[in-house]
């Protein structure tokens, strides 16, 4: 086995939640804490590759050696993967992106007034789709976080999105997904290949991705 199979190669990790700003004191985000991101950014730095982390707010200290680009919201996360697309030779998006933002972003703290409060939300740009569809030589792993019909969802994402392969993640499983330090997950490939795992060290999940990868790469 070689030591560094990733040598001389470029790896993108995305990670994290996004925050999506309504007003300056208060935003919408979800409940990713990064660990499996900077988990996967981590362990393809030790296998030789050079690594890019596109990280929203985390309170994780970055991996030694990684290269990191801080985004706040969706739209950030969207322009700072793409302007580093066409350079990398493999992108894993495990953040966990905002699919809607609001309409309008009040300049001043909003006041309360009414018994309730409607907030018109918007569909955000998909990174992930965007990535597919200027795929050139890359390879392209997504994630799907489901509560319900994992393998569907995983693999309609696989196909809608031209991934290489999807990391479907049950969600709803204590230990899994959001915030854990453990997540139990499948991988699915485009030959219809299934590969589920027991429940691991987000660390071990991260080097189960990868080694799914090299073989993508033919490494
Ligand atoms: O950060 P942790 O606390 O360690 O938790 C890990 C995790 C649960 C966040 C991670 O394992 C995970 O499942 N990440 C994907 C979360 C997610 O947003 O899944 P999704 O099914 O909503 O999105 C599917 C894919 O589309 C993802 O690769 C996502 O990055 C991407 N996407 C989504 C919306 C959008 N506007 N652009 C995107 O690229």
């Amino acid at each position: 086995e070689i030591k560094e199979p990733f040598k001389g190669k470029r790896v993108l990790v995305t990670a994290g939640p996004t925050r999506e700003e309504l007003d300056p004191v208060r935003y919408f985000t979800n409940h990713s804490s990064g660990k499996m991101g900077y988990a996967i950014a981590s362990a393809a730095k030790k296998l030789g590759a050079d690594v890019t982390l596109v990280t929203g707010p985390t309170s994780l200290q970055v991996p030694e050696g990684v290269f990191v680009e801080n985004v706040t919201s969706a739209k950030e996360m969207y322009d700072k993967t793409l302007s580093h697309y066409s350079q990398q030779d493999v992108v894993i998006k495990c953040a966990a992106v905002a699919d809607y933002t609001p309409v309008t972003v009040h300049a001043n703290k909003f006041k309360k007034k009414n018994d309730t409060w409607t907030i018109e939300l918007k569909k955000t740009d998909d990174i992930l789709q965007a990535l597919g569809e200027r795929k050139e030589h890359q390879i392209l792993v997504g994630f799907a976080a489901e509560t319900e019909d994992l393998e569907t969802y995983a693999k309609d994402k696989l196909a809608r999105k031209n991934l290489d392969m999807v990391v479907g993640n049950d969600v709803s499983k204590e230990g899994s997904g959001f915030g854990s330090d453990t997540n139990e997950i499948v991988m699915i490939k485009r030959d219809g290949s299934m590969k589920p795992l027991p429940i691991l060290s987000k660390e071990k999940a991260a080097r189960e991705i990868l080694n799914e990868v090299l073989e993508l790469m033919g490494r």
